[in-house]
Parts: structure tokens; sequence; C-alpha cells
């Protein structure tokens, strides 16, 4: 390990890679507040009951990958694994659980102690929405429509969208018991999980994905079947909207997530240049109960890994667009005197809103030109002793070469 590499599934991102993330923040919160959503922003921490209560004390994410630690005081706190239960924390304080809808989106980093791989990092970025407050299937399908506007607008194509139904808590217990019964009968045949998820989890057993416990999985009893026609009657409204927006989609019966406070709704998205097992984006609607609260707070929304999205956008070959090329301009400076009245221009037209870069050392006109290069500039102004002297100054279009002469007046007036 080199001396000051970062902790093993943590990174360091550096201005170019950076820019790649606004792009994608800024996309969403372009097209989510078409939808009506505004930006919330929660702290990074959060008591551990939050999480424990909110995602539930069986989940994965609780039970093995969470960041906990104790503050001064001795309360015990975690590290943002997702940002639902913490949106829901805040959202307690309007009014959504008297049934008035609230919009948020949000991203930021996550923190998951997994062992790292592609795709797969302990501080991880996600950009989500959540809708609260109101249930119908529409603002399901409605969520899943704006995911895919969203990831289209970015450049992703050939997406695959994966929907399921969970039911409610009360279509679980029939189900349930159908699947304990079948899972119980072939359990010696399974992995070490699946026993584990018999007595803890039976649904987590669905998505297992190693092959013999696939195999055994295949021949499940059909569980739907034992789903309230309320429920049934729920997802093929789903469905309908989606058809309706002509959002391509498969049901998938074995999608159940690792969350556990998902009712009704389920998906996840998926590409193929990254395979099914590295989910690009994934969501729900659910019921979160929060410390203290005997009523649980409703809503639907998703979460996207923006790591993953710049994966796929880096193998679809998505252009890196450089919105602001045109704005940039490099200031050669010949001579000592030029060289500092380029600090000068520079101020002047950094405040007008361009993006100038100069080199402050003495240079050569060529390893100035290099530097303009290198920064991307789309016009470059060169001063030496005469320039100054005439109130002129030599302007290059960097795209075709093209030079003139203009006044420094009309440099910064026109520029
Ligand atoms: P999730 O499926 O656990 O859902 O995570 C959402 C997305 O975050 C994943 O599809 C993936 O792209 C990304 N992700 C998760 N773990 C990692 C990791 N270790 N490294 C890189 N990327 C990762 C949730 O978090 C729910 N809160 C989504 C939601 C919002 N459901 C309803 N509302």
């Amino acid at each position: 390990m080199a001396k000051f590499s970062p902790v093993p599934g943590t990174a360091d991102i550096f201005p170019e890679e950076s820019a790649g993330y606004k792009r994608i923040e800024n996309c969403g919160a372009e097209i989510f507040s078409r939808y009506g959503y505004g930006e919330l922003r929660t702290p990074i921490f959060e008591y551990t009951e939050v999480f424990q209560r909110g995602l539930g004390d069986q989940t994965e994410v609780v039970q093995k990958e969470m960041y906990t630690f104790e503050d001064r005081g001795g309360r015990s706190l975690t590290l943002r694994p997702e940002g639902t239960a913490g949106v829901m924390r805040a959202l307690l304080n309007t009014d959504v659980m008297n049934g008035v809808e609230q919009r948020v989106f949000y991203h930021g980093p996550m923190f998951r102690g997994e062992r790292p791989s592609a795709g797969r990092r302990r501080q991880f970025h996600q950009i989500g929405v959540e809708n609260v407050g109101k249930i119908a299937p529409e603002l399901d399908a409605e969520c899943i429509a704006m995911l895919s506007h969203f990831l289209e607008e970015i450049g992703l194509t050939d997406v695959t969208i994966k929907i399921n139904t969970r039911g409610i808590m009360s279509d679980r217990v029939e189900s349930g018991n159908a699947l304990r019964k079948y899972f119980s009968e072939h359990i010696d045949d399974m992995c070490d999980d699946c026993k584990n998820r018999l007595e803890k989890n039976i649904w987590r057993i669905l998505d297992c994905k190693q092959d013999n416990c696939r195999k055994i999985i295949a021949d499940a009893p059909d569980y739907l079947q034992f789903f309230s026609d309320e429920s049934k009657k729920y997802f093929e409204t789903v469905c309908k909207t989606l058809d309706m927006l002509k959002i391509k989609y498969e049901i998938d019966p074995l999608l159940v997530r690792g969350l556990d406070y998902y009712v009704h709704t389920v998906f996840e998205l998926s590409h193929h240049s990254l395979g099914e097992q590295i989910a690009i984006a994934g969501g729900g609607r659910y019921e979160l109960y929060l410390p203290g609260q005997n009523r649980p707070l409703q809503g639907v929304g998703f979460a996207a890994g923006i790591e993953r999205l710049m994966m796929v956008q880096e193998i679809l070959g998505v252009p890196k667009v450089q919105a602001d090329a045109e704005d940039k301009i490099f200031l050669v400076g010949l001579g000592d005197e030029a060289r500092i009245a380029n600090i000068e221009l520079a101020g002047i037209l950094r405040k007008k809103g361009l993006k100038v870069a100069l080199e402050v050392e003495p240079k050569s006109m060529k390893a100035q030109m290099r530097s303009a290069n290198n920064f991307g500039a789309a016009k470059v102004i060169i001063r030496g002793l005469d320039e100054l002297n005439a109130g002129t100054a030599a302007v290059k279009n960097m795209e075709n070469g093209e030079q003139q002469v203009v006044s420094y007046n009309d440099l910064i007036n026109n520029l």
C-alpha cells in the first residue's frame, strides 16, 4: 500500500472526475425539478436507531455493513448507509404525516462496509428521490418514469428495468408460510446464507445468486396467488401506467430488494455492460418506521449509484461535454511588464465571468502556448511591451488559428 493512499473502498476525486459527478447531479436536479422535486440535504450521520428501526434490524446492511461509532456523550451514531431513513427523519418535521405530499431529491456520499470491488465501494455516492405522504400506484409509475427520463438525459441507453410487487405486510403471512414450507424441504442443499434466511428473512432467499440455490428457487411456489386482490390491482395499475408512458420493463418475481421497508412496487435497474449483479439504481414503495413512531411513513423513491452511472457512461462513450470551453481564455505575457499587467487583466476578466489562466512565472512564448492548450483555452490573448504601450492586444482563436489585433478597451468590453 502506498503510504498515503485512501482507505480501500474510498477514493480521492480529482477535478476532472468531480466534473463528471457535477454533470450527473446537475442533470438530476434539472429533471427532478420538472416533476416538482426540491433538494433536501440531510446530515451524513444519524443516531444509529434511525437506520436500525428505519431499514429493519434484520437487513444485511444493518447487520453487517454499517459504520457505527460512539460520540463523546456515549450516543451511538452511524454514517448513513443510504439516504431514505435520514430523509424520512427530516420529513417528520413537516406535515407528511397528515397526508401532505413532499417531493425531495438528494445526492451525496453513503457508507457501507462492503468488500471493495469494481463498482462496489465503502464510500459511494447516490442521487435519489423520495415522494412521501401519498399512496397511489400512479406515483410509483411516475417515479420509475422519472428515473428512466433522468438516465436517458445522462446518455444511458439500453437500461434494463425490472419490477415486482412485495404486496403489503399482511399479504406476506400466507405467502411466506408457503415459501417457508417449500424451502425447508430443500434447505440441506442450499447455501449457509439461505439457511440463515430461512429463519430470519425467508424472502431474501429468492434473490440468492448461488447456482445451486437458484435451481431450487426456480421451482418455488407462486407466492403472488396468496396476495390480496387489492395488492394485485395496485401492481396492475403500476404496470398499466408504465405501459401508457411507454416505459419498457420486465416483471421479475424473484426481485425482492435488500432493504426490508418495501411494500407494493419494487424495481431495480441494470446495464448489460456491468452485469445484473451490479445494479445502477433501485427503489420502490416503502413503509418506514422511525424510533418512537408507531405509524410508518409511506413513500416511493429510488437511488442510483453515481459511480456506477459514470462507469456505464464511460463504456458507452458518452461525451464529456465541456460546456464551459468557450469561456476559457489564456493570457500570454511577453516580458515582465506584460506578465504583471496580465495579472490585473485576469482579475478583470474573471469578474466578468470568464475562466482565465496564465503563467505567473516568466516563461517562453512556446511554453505559455503549451499551457494554453493544456487549459483548453478557446482564445489566447497575447501582449508584450509594444501592445501595452499601444493599448492593444493580439487575440488568437485557438479553433481556427486566426489572430487579430484589438484595442484593450474593446477587449475588456467585448470578450
Ligand atoms: P440500494 O439498492 O441499496 O437502495 O442502493 C441504490 C443504489 O446505490 C444501487 O443500485 C447502487 O447503484 C448504489 N450502491 C449501493 N451500494 C453501493 C456500493 N457499495 N458501491 C457503489 N454503489 C452502491 C437504497 O439505498 C434505497 N435507499 C433506495 C430507495 C430510495 N428506495 C426508496 N427510496
